[in-house]
């Protein structure tokens, strides 16, 4: 879908479809009136029936013109997610009345706080996001699938607002390309295909890229992601994809790749173990926004490192009760096969330290607990440096990826400490206890020097159902989140 700014007034302009937004029980917007006043009050008299409900929308036809009035719900509570939504209602509403093209002024409406930038690339965010589909496996009726090809935004500054469109197309193609990650079956993306799609972004972006497989870990001593993947015909490797690296700071961005977790000898039970394809979205959202850097002309170093691995069952599968000598040197005792993603990160943040970043976040779905925490509405963050979190959470409020941090006690820290070895993969109890934040007192030990954070995007990497701009399957998260971290200015 092409978004367009074009400098023309509302009241000249040619289009199949013109899409406005009202609020409850405000009166008709000022720049429709003129409209309306030509079609001999036609919209008015429409919308005298119309809530202007948030997700609700109605048509306007007559045989000059069109419109799609979507509602906002109540002004009082406007804010840029229910302007991404109503964007998105609108882009559904127009996909299903078969338009292939409409133009809107969206973006004009006033936010309190923010400016038009926000709100344009907001709108964007609503009809690139929702209007994403997965259709590569679909061999049937496939023609019948319809889509906007394109959206116009009209404006009296036609040429910034082309600029914030631009800004937010790499984000949603980037969003959009982690979706692809993650909706992928497990079939096929297996570690060397996710290292291969990495190699293409690396080729296309020009970024310098390192990809480590099985002989490679064996010699580095990457005993943690090898243990991981040795149950599993699908080698494991390290990916470790730069953009930048002449820049002044350095960041590490470390994602959780299993690209399937059936569990391992802890083998998941039938309701847990679908969907577990989604286990490599930190994966999938580190290699997008890595893609993203130098196109949103972002100053930073930011280093992509990907353990990838396939929990796999078999004959050479690790077990509970193995004892593992990680990357930093820690021995790890294997309490559950099924907290593996922990152990890759245990490795990969241990071999992150080693590029001496000045920041290291992870992202991963680490946890199932991270569910009974939020629900499915945001992610878990925990780390050791509250100004970094800070950073965290401002950016996923603004793009409403949002992230709340959980404390990391001593306790929680003992919790992790094995009688045998260094550290238990599981914390001592029963095993579910503070099960977000033992994950995070777990992958502690393995960042000693750097300011460092963990996202635990367990419950909000998949969607069960469509919603608003999310469509069924991968939602990219992490990906706004982390492209707004690194363009803020503190
Ligand atoms: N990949 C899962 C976590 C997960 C579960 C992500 C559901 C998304 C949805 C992870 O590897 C896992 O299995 N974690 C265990 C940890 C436990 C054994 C300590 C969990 O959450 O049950
Ligand atoms: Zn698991
Ligand atoms: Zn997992």
């Amino acid at each position: 879908m092409r978004l367009i700014a074009k400098k023309e007034s509302i009241y000249d302009h040619k289009t199949p479809l013109f899409v406005f937004g009202v609020f409850e029980g405000a009166p008709l917007p000022a720049e429709i009136k003129r409209i309306d006043s030509s079609l001999n009050g036609l919209i008015s008299e429409k919308l005298k029936i119309f809530d202007a409900e948030l997700d609700k929308a109605v048509f306007i036809t007559s045989p000059k013109k069109s419109f799609l009035a979507v509602g906002l719900g109540k002004k009082a509570e406007f804010d840029l997610e229910k302007l991404r939504k109503a964007s998105a209602s609108a882009l559904k509403h127009a996909r299903e009345a078969n338009y292939r093209e409409f133009s809107t002024n969206l973006h004009e409406i006033k936010v309190k706080g923010r400016n038009l930038k926000d709100t344009t690339i907001a709108v964007s965010e609503g009809f690139l996001l929702a209007s994403y589909n997965f259709t590569k496996f679909k061999t049937v009726d496939k023609d019948k699938v319809k889509s906007v090809a394109k959206a116009v935004f009209l404006s009296k500054n036609a040429s910034q607002v082309q600029r914030y469109i631009d800004e937010a197309v790499v984000i949603c193609e980037s969003t959009n390309f982690a979706r692809d990650l993650v909706n992928e079956p497990p079939c096929s993306l297996v570690p060397a295909k996710l290292a291969q799609i990495a190699a293409k972004v690396a080729r296309e972006n020009k970024l310098r890229i390192r990809v480590f497989g099985k002989e490679e870990l064996k010699k580095m001593g990457m005993n943690a992601l090898l243990a991981v993947g040795q149950g599993s015909a699908n080698e494991p490797k390290l990916i470790v994809i730069e953009a930048n690296p002449n820049a002044k700071e350095r960041i590490a961005l470390v994602g959780k790749g299993i690209t399937f977790d059936s569990g391992g000898l802890n083998l998941k039970p039938t309701r847990w173990i679908s969907e577990m394809k989604q286990d490599m979205a930190g994966a999938a959202s580190v290699l997008a926004v890595v893609s993203a850097v130098k196109k949103l002309n972002i100053k930073k170093h930011v280093i992509g490192v990907i353990p990838t691995a396939e929990n796999s069952v078999g004959s050479n599968s690790y077990r509970p009760d193995d004892i593992i000598k990680s990357f930093s040197g820690k021995n790890i005792e294997i309490i559950n096969t099924d907290a593996e993603g922990r152990l890759i990160l245990a490795d990969a943040l241990a071999y992150a330290e080693t590029l001496k970043p000045d920041k290291i976040i992870d992202i991963a779905t680490l946890t199932g607990a991270s569910i009974v925490v939020l629900g499915y509405f945001g992610s878990c963050v925990c780390g050791n440096d509250p100004s970094l979190i800070k950073q965290l959470i401002d950016a996923g409020n603004y793009c409403y990826e949002r992230v709340w941090e959980l404390p990391m006690w001593e306790e929680h820290r003992e919790m992790m400490k094995s009688d045998i070895a260094d550290v238990r993969n599981v914390g001592k109890g029963k095993g579910f206890e503070a099960g977000v934040i033992t994950g995070a007192a777990f992958l502690e030990n393995f960042v000693e020097k750097r300011h460092w954070a963990h996202i635990d995007i367990g419950a909000t990497a998949f969607k069960d159902e469509e919603t608003h701009y999310f469509t069924k399957g991968g939602t990219g998260v992490g990906v706004r989140l982390l492209i707004n971290f690194l363009m803020r200015k503190k």
